[in-house]
């Protein structure tokens, strides 16, 4: 556990980066660390690791003040991750993953096995080994990164917007790696943001920092969503907050309808098989598979009793979501984007289970919102 006692940073030049901060950081969990640009967020993480000396107050790992260890023996022991990975440039993929190692004394062929199950661990193809930092891509640098950080296996991960650098989908990628790679190894991890979206799906528990080195709130990020502590946190939380919110909430209660479904179509749909289907205002054309293709307006076939419907004419379901792993929140975005007002839910191999209209998906809220 790494703990923050009434710690304050006072820089040389007058500036109060932190105020009093008081925290703890659970052995075994992410804890972020969020907040806008100069709340604090870098001082406080690198106060940990003694890059930085507080003016007043203590931190201390599983109770001992790190001011009683040396810095560079310190610093082994914790791994470091920063913005575009902070790599040796001169140095290739394997030799910068193998240098704590390396440091620590751990022969060259070991350090360098080691380095290379790091690869693999954090996705990087062993065909990059030789590489130099300038020949890989962001996503890739930060992958780099994050096996550095983990070569020598230390207990504590610090991890300074390692992924700001790199876009939105590899940096969802990173994220869901980094969870994975939690989940098997368990480390202490403080991780700085100032996204929220990142500090909700990637903390256990969410630190949240105000200009002035202020910490706010510091709880799970399913509570400071319901119940914010002041009005920044609440504007820093964006008019979306109840959606985020509600990622928090399993679809799999939600009951599921069977909607009028006309299939499988490959090619034009055979309008014989939308008789039934004539009472709902849509219907839903499926695949051989049973898996969604669009919705059709049932006024469209009225009174057909012959001929085709060309699949171009189909509206998009949008997206569907899964009801056995996805939240509520996936379950409303499908219902938003749907023409249907209807969400469809598929299973994993994305065949249809059911559809959920908004007055399913109302009461699934008003229920979670009851019980949290
Ligand atoms: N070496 C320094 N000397 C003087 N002031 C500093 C120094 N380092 C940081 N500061 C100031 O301390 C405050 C907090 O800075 P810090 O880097 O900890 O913020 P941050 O939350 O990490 O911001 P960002 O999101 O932009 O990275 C800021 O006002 C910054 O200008
Ligand atoms: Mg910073």
């Amino acid at each position: 556990m790494i703990t923050f006692d009434h710690v304050s940073k006072r820089y040389d030049d007058g500036t109060l980066a932190v105020d009093d901060l008081s925290l703890e950081c659970a052995t075994g969990e992410i804890t972020v660390l969020v907040g806008s640009s100069g709340c604090g967020k870098t001082t406080s993480l690198r106060m940990i690791n003694r890059l930085v000396e507080p003016t007043s107050g203590t931190v201390s790992i599983d109770g001992t003040d790190v001011r009683s260890s040396d810095p560079a023996r310190l610093r082994r022991m914790i791994g470091y991750v920063i913005q575009q990975g902070g790599l040796f440039p001169h140095r290739t993929v394997i030799e910068n993953i193998a240098t704590v190692p390396r440091l620590l004394g751990t022969p060259r062929p070991q350090a360098r096995q080691r380095a290379q199950e790091l690869m693999d661990l954090v996705g990087l193809p062993s065909s990059m080994a030789k590489r130099y930092p300038y020949q890989l891509s962001g996503g890739q640098q930060q992958r780099v990164g994050v096996a550095r950080a983990l070569a020598a296996d230390p207990p504590l991960l610090l991890m300074d917007e390692p992924f700001s650098a790199v876009d939105p989908v590899v940096r969802k990628e990173l994220q869901q790696e980094l969870l994975n790679l939690q989940s098997q190894l368990g480390k202490t991890i403080v991780f700085v943001t100032h996204d929220i979206d990142e500090a909700v799906r990637l903390g256990d528990r969410i630190a949240v920092m105000q200009v002035g080195g202020k910490l706010v709130q510091f709880d799970t990020p399913e509570r400071v969503l319901a119940r914010p502590a002041n009005a920044f946190v609440e504007s820093f939380l964006g008019l979306d907050r109840g959606i985020k919110w509600l990622s928090f909430f399993p679809a799999k209660e939600l009951p599921l309808r069977l909607p009028a479904t006309i299939g499988p179509a490959s090619g034009p749909v055979d309008v014989h098989r939308v008789a039934a289907a004539a009472a709902s205002e849509w219907v839903l054309a499926v695949d051989g598979d049973r898996r969604p293709l669009g919705w059709l307006e049932a006024a469209a076939l009225n009174g057909a009793s012959s001929g085709t419907v060309d699949l171009g004419s189909l509206r998009s379901i949008g997206h569907a979501f899964s009801p056995a792993t996805d939240s509520l929140r996936a379950a409303l975005d499908a219902l938003v984007l749907s023409p249907a007002g209807l969400a469809v839910g598929v299973d994993s191999g994305g065949a249809l289970v059911g559809v959920a209209n908004q007055d399913d998906i109302n009461n699934a809220i008003q229920t979670a919102a009851a019980d949290s």
